[in-house]
């Protein structure tokens, strides 16, 4: 009977929401706090990873969706639209249906995971594949929910950033503080928005003793922030943070300047690397963009800037299953054996 409930259930009181609110989830949040013993030994730190591929979407989107169409219904929309690399559009695509409600969503064409739109297929969304960019898509999106009866869901609607605090709030109820440093990978910029209010919350009411310095990490093709200025044509092959112009830039450098914090590039090579060790030395499958965090992590560590001895928190944000062309790549093929213990003995290197 004692059933994670959902973080507007489980926060309820730290969010924007009343008794009317009809509350639609499917039971988000909850997620492990992994640790990470081959990250702890290379930083010397006692590192964890916060494991947001195990929500009901296979990504931390769903912390937010709950809020945004909970609102939504609440408000009586019928429609909801959203631009998406794929993660946000899958989570929009669940959440709507369990609150009855239409799904647009329009995703950069030949740009996003098969596994994401797949899942935005099979909930039934409809889907428009643009000719351009994640920009070009969240431009449009906006553009048809100011002229149209349809609600937006991305995260420049205020209540997603509300729901994806609760990351933050459940790091803190587990550890019994705050981490000295949390680090997470930065696309469109809201997770790292969101956590640093929900760090700051906890904090300001003393439920923490501090708050963490925020590391957030973009990939160098796609690094608008640490450049300084909008990048028109972004290129990762991390495709869920393939953004070049983030809708929640400036909180980004907040969170990143009240934290004492920074934001950084990694290379695509660097992500990759770090997607390889977080699946072959920690167990933890996550899809490329999630490892930018990790991969920003050792970059920094390998540079001598990690002090050891600190709690650090790695967000990895969404599952490995939604885009596992690159889990395929490059590895070794299996081979094939006949229905015969001696020869498969043989092949596994037993016999
Ligand atoms: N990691 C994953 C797996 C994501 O899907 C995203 C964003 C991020 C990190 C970056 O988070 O945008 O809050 O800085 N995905 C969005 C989407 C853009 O459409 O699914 P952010």
């Amino acid at each position: 009977s004692s059933q994670w409930r959902g973080v507007i259930e489980e926060y309820r009181d730290r969010l924007p929401v009343t008794e009317d609110t009809p509350v639609v989830t499917l039971r988000e949040g909850g997620t492990p706090l992994v640790p990470a013993a081959e990250l702890s030994e290379r930083t010397g730190c006692e590192v964890y990873l916060k494991v947001e591929g195990a929500n009901p979407t296979g990504s931390f989107k769903d912390r937010g969706m709950t809020m945004a169409i909970s609102r939504a219904k609440e408000e009586g929309a019928q429609a909801v639209i959203c631009a998406s690399t794929g993660n946000t559009s899958a989570s929009a695509a669940a959440y709507a249906v369990r609150a009855g409600m239409v799904c647009a969503v329009l995703v950069p064409q030949g740009k996003i995971a098969l596994g994401k739109m797949g899942q935005a297929l099979v909930h039934g969304a409809r889907i428009l594949q643009v000719e351009g960019n994640f920009d070009d898509c969240l431009t449009l999106a906006r553009g048809l929910a100011e002229k149209y009866p349809v609600a937006l869901v991305n995260s420049v609607n205020p209540v997603r950033i509300e729901g994806q605090k609760t990351a933050a709030f459940e790091i803190v109820d587990m550890l019994g503080n705050a981490p000295d440093l949390h680090v997470l990978p930065v696309g469109n910029a809201g997770n790292i928005t969101a956590y640093w209010r929900g760090y700051r919350e906890y904090a300001a009411d003393g439920t923490a003793s501090r708050t963490p310095r925020m590391w957030g990490y973009q990939a160098s093709g796609a690094a608008p922030i640490v450049r300084g200025e909008p990048v028109k044509d972004p290129t990762t092959v991390a495709t869920a943070i393939r953004i070049g112009n983030p809708a929640s830039w400036e909180s980004a450098e907040r969170a990143r300047d009240e934290s004492g914090g920074r934001i950084d590039a990694v290379t695509d090579r660097q992500i990759l690397a770090a997607y390889r060790l977080l699946a072959a030395r920690e167990g933890v499958f996550v899809e490329p963009a999630s490892a930018a965090s990790v991969a920003g992590l050792l970059k920094a560590a390998e540079a001598g800037e990690v002090d050891p001895g600190q709690r650090i928190v790695c967000t990895v944000t969404g599952n490995g299953l939604k885009d596992p062309d690159w889990a395929v790549a490059g590895a070794p093929q299996p081979v094939t054996v006949p229905v015969d213990a001696d020869a498969a003995a043989e092949r596994l290197g037993l016999a």
